[in-house]
Order: structure tokens, then sequence, then C-alpha cells
């Protein structure tokens, strides 16, 4: 139930549906060219009034969390805060259902989330640079889950461009129950390095998109099986799914995903996977362009 006076902001999985590293920085960070989307499942996070900033974590994955003395959700509250001058607290309330670090935004997702809904709380009006600004000091991947749109990132993942709205899709997302370090799976990428392949325009249909994404990749996977070789039995498995049309890892893994013609064949190919696979983590969603 939602506390009164509370502010509430969804933190939906994030979906790299390719991802090609192109080059190297001089700091060790990698240059990336990905198209994003979003997944109908994810995290919430709510903020309600307090004197300080604390936070509590439910949810089925919430108990993993509890142990991590400062986690994002935290640092994204207390930055915001400073940024803004705030002398306010607010109680943060983490619904966690993703796994973590596991690919899909998680970590990155809520605390995007928690900039949104304390601006709503705190009553900000932060130009929205200067919270993609907060947002780009948190994480590679904060801005893009702030952006809240299907889009291409580059750079190290603060340069967003949008792009048309995707046609409508299922998507089908698995982790095999192991979490992956992201700077582990950089650090075991060795190349080649790809060129930026993005479409000249957005496919109509959910097949054509299929078959332009066939023609790119994620180029963590190799980097992501050695360390989890588990990542290759899911993408076998969904792969191998009625009706997947495509199956690929997401960001540094380990959560794979295929892709459905509408999310009534993604829930259905969902629950079959979760009756042969019992010990992963499965879930069906819509595949989605953006959310509030
Ligand atoms: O920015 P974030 O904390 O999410 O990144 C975690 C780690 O992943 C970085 O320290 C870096 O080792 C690696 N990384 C990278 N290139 C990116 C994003 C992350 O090498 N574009």
């Amino acid at each position: 139930m939602t506390n009164q006076g509370a502010a509430v902001a969804n933190a939906p999985a994030k979906i790299n549906l390719y991802l090609h590293v192109t080059g190297k920085r001089a700091d060790g960070y990698h240059l990336l060219d990905s198209l994003i989307a979003f997944a109908g499942t994810g995290d919430t996070i709510e903020a309600s009034p307090a004197d300080t900033i604390t936070l509590s974590c439910d949810g089925p994955f919430g108990a993993a969390l509890a142990s991590e003395p400062d986690n994002l959700v935290l640092k994204a509250a207390r930055m915001l805060a400073g940024q803004a001058g705030i002398a306010n607290g607010a109680a943060l309330r983490l619904t966690k259902r993703l796994p973590i670090a596991s690919g899909i935004g998680g970590g990155s997702a809520d605390a995007a989330a928690t900039l949104r809904a304390l601006a709503q709380l705190w009553q900000l009006t932060l130009a929205p640079d200067e919270m993609q600004k907060i947002a780009a000091r948190l994480g590679a991947d904060v801005p893009i889950c702030l952006h809240g749109r299907a889009a291409y990132i580059g750079g190290i993942g603060e340069i967003i461009a949008d792009t048309a709205a995707l046609p409508e899709a299922g998507i089908v997302l698995v982790n095999p129950g192991k979490s992956l370090s992201t700077p582990a799976v950089f650090k075991n990428f060795c190349g080649p390095m790809s060129a930026a392949k993005r479409f000249d325009s957005m496919p109509l249909s959910t097949h054509a998109l299929c078959e332009l994404l066939a023609t790119r990749s994620n180029d963590l996977t190799e980097a992501a099986v050695a360390l989890v070789p588990e990542i290759a039995d899911v993408l076998a498995a969904l792969a191998q799914t009625p009706g997947a049309l495509l199956a690929r890892m997401s960001g540094s893994g380990a959560t794979c995903f295929a892709l459905f013609d509408d999310s009534l064949g993604a829930a259905r190919a969902a629950k079959d996977l979760a009756m042969r696979q019992p010990s992963w983590w499965v879930q069906g969603a819509a595949l989605i362009s953006s959310h509030p």
C-alpha cells in the first residue's frame, strides 16, 4: 500500500536490444553504441516525507540488497539533496523485483526512479539537463534510465539520441540466478571493437525489427559467458522457445531476453520455460518504448 503523501516512481528493466563496443577511453571506460528499450516489469521506488534519508527494501530480491550499506538509491538521494540544497529527508522504500547485478538496469533504474520520486516529493524545479548531470555522476546507465524513452546511447552511455517508438512486441527475461559484476565483464572483454550500427529508420513490424537486430550483436556476450557459462544455456533455451524471434543477452549479463510477437505470446513462453527451468528467474512482459 502506498503511504499518504508519498511519491512513487517505476524503475522498469532496461533492455539493450543490441550493444556494440566501439572503443575504449583513456580512463578505461568503453564507448558504446546501443539501442535501449524497456520492459513492462521492474522495481518501484516510493518516497515519503521524513526528516532524514532512509531506505527500506522489500520484494522478491529485497533481502539480497539489505546487506549493502550504501547502494545507488541512497547515493542518488543524497546527491540530489546536496545539489538542490534540500534539508528535508525522505523515507525511501524500494520494492526489488529484478535480480541484482543482472544487466537490465537494476541499480541504475532504481537510482533514476529515486531522482524522479524525490523531485516530485521535494517539488524541485531542476532543469532536465541538471537532472541528467546528476544521473551521469551516479553511473553510465543512469541517464538512459532517467530519460525513460527508447533511444540510442553513445559515449559511455551519457549521449542519448531519441528514436521513433518500437513496434509492439513481447519479451521474456531470463536470469540463471547468477549475479555478474559489470566491471568484471568489461575487464574480460578483449575485442574486437565494432562499428556503430544504428538503423536508418525504425521498422514498423516486430519481425522486421528482429531481422535488423539479428545483424547486430551484444559484444559483451563472450566475456560474460566466460564468467557465467550458464548464460549460454539460457540463450540456447530462449532461442529454442516456440515463438521466439530473437534471443540475446542484455547489458553485461547475465540476464538474457527473447522477443515475441506480443506480450501474450511472451507470457505463455515464460510460463513454459519457468516450468522447465524452476531454478531460473523467468519473467514475461511487454517491450515498451516509454514509461512515465
Ligand atoms: O558507470 P558504472 O558504475 O555503471 O560502471 C561500472 C563499471 O563498468 C565501470 O567502472 C567500468 O569498469 C565499466 N564500464 C565501462 N564502460 C561503460 C560502462 C561501464 O567500461 N560504458
